[in-house]
């Protein structure tokens, strides 16, 4: 579980704003969900057997003796709230969320304990132009942070829920015959969460997984056509794809569409988001029949991957545009007036005040250390004159001197380069 501290807190902001930004574009609308859910929620939800309920859940019995588990994902929480809230009934909803997830899994490069997702989910849309939507709204997104060329769309479908169930029995008897050779992992899936040993990462699995039987023999027509669809509107969206009939995801509520952006820039934590449809999920909570489909993106992963490839403008870590120094008492009198007149009259003015005092030179080195672009200066002698000075410091400009009813069309004229 990291700190994010005030030096690292620039690039949140960012890719918070860019991710709001592209929601925005498509009419989704904000939840805020709890951070701690009933247990059975997840159970039920995201399955018995999969690795986050059975290892990763930070679970805890509260005073009034009720099991709570930290959320490990948002979208059972989101599909409980919706329901709860009456959101479901006879519409369509188009929901984002953002905040902090707990999974207790081995940390590593990209993998935390407490990490943080964007997610999205939709209700009531059962056709494939919505899961369309989902993945060219993440393709823009990932297109506007300047990560395209870095990461791959991985496309697959697992139909409906008899088809799974019978090639899952398909799967578990070829399985069965070549137990022993399994990795360690998947043997224990094989009677638990059989296809989660498609995405298993040995190679002696994947080797064995060569001669299994493949999904596409078992799929539905009618979550086929859906597939087809979707791939069309993707193809007519210029959004390319790789079909990857091995990507099952780790969860249990999907069917149909799923999805994963990867990148290879980022070692084995590669999945920087991932979703797909999930449209048994609200009845298996208690709801009545309701498509849905979503995603969630990893806030460390994407901003490890914007650092590593360099992509962050250096825009983002300008937090100020004026830093004041104020030598000796009037002076601080009354630039603390002019500062306040300042911030009024310049809407989204960033100017920050010397507190504390010090001699000019050790002022000028904190305006030089807080990154603004501008100095406002204004010592006693000049406060008889109601004179401020402005002093560029990034570049070469020659500082001015004004009065202080000009001080604003100044600082305007100076910011604006
Ligand atoms: P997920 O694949 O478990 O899906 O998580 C989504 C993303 O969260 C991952 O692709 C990854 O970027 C990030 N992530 C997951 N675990 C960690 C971790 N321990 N440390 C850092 N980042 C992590 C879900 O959670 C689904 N609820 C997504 C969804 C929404 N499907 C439909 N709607």
């Amino acid at each position: 579980m990291n700190d994010i501290l005030p030096d690292a807190s620039p690039v949140w902001q960012y890719l918070e704003a860019q991710v709001r930004a592209v929601l925005d574009q498509y009419g989704y609308r904000e939840i805020r969900m709890p951070v701690v859910e009933p247990t059975a929620l997840f159970k039920r939800g995201v399955g018995e057997h999969t690795d986050i309920v059975e290892k990763e859940m930070y679970t805890f019995e509260d005073r009034g003796g009720d099991s709570l588990t930290l959320r490990p994902e948002g979208t059972a929480g989101c599909v409980r709230a919706a329901m709860q809230h009456g959101l479901l009934h006879n519409q369509v909803q188009r929901l984002w969320y953002a905040g902090p997830m707990f999974r207790y899994e081995r940390p590593q490069k990209g993998r935390y304990r407490q990490f943080h997702q964007i997610g999205a989910e939709t209700f009531g849309m059962a056709s494939a132009d919505i899961d369309a939507e989902l993945i060219v709204l993440t393709a823009r997104l990932l297109s506007n942070l300047g990560l395209s060329e870095h990461v791959t769309l991985h496309l697959n479908t697992l139909g409906s829920s008899e088809a799974r169930a019978e090639y899952r029995n398909a799967l578990v008897a070829y399985l069965e015959g070549v137990a022993d050779q399994l990795d360690e992992d998947s043997k224990k899936r094989l009677h638990t969460n059989p296809l989660r040993i498609l995405d298993s990462k040995s190679d002696t699995t994947q080797q064995l997984l060569n001669d299994a039987p493949v999904f596409d023999d078992f799929l539905d027509a009618e979550s086929r056509e859906h597939f087809q669809q979707l791939c069309a509107l993707l193809d007519g969206a210029g959004v390319s794809y790789v079909i990857n009939p091995r990507l099952v995801r780790g969860l249990d509520y999907y069917s149909r569409t799923v999805f994963e952006w990867i990148t290879d820039s980022l070692g084995a934590q590669g999945t920087v988001c991932g979703g797909g449809r999930y449209d048994g999920l609200v009845p298996q909570l208690g709801g009545k029949e309701t498509p849905a489909a979503g995603f969630a993106l990893g806030v460390e992963r994407l901003i490890l991957l914007l650092e590593t490839l360099e992509k962050i403008p250096s825009s983002v870590f300008a937090t100020l545009d004026a830093y004041f120094i104020l030598a000796g008492d009037s002076a601080t009198r009354e630039g603390f007036k002019l500062a306040e007149r300042l911030r009024s009259e310049i809407p989204g003015l960033r100017l920050q005040l010397n507190c504390g005092g010090g001699s000019f030179k050790s002022q000028m080195k904190k305006a030089d250390k807080s990154g603004a672009p501008l100095a406002l200066i204004l010592g006693d002698d000049e406060v008889a004159q109601q004179q401020l000075t402005i002093k560029p410091l990034r570049d070469d400009r020659e500082q001015v001197q004004c009065g202080f009813d000009a001080a604003t069309s100044q600082l305007r004229t100076l910011l604006a380069g």
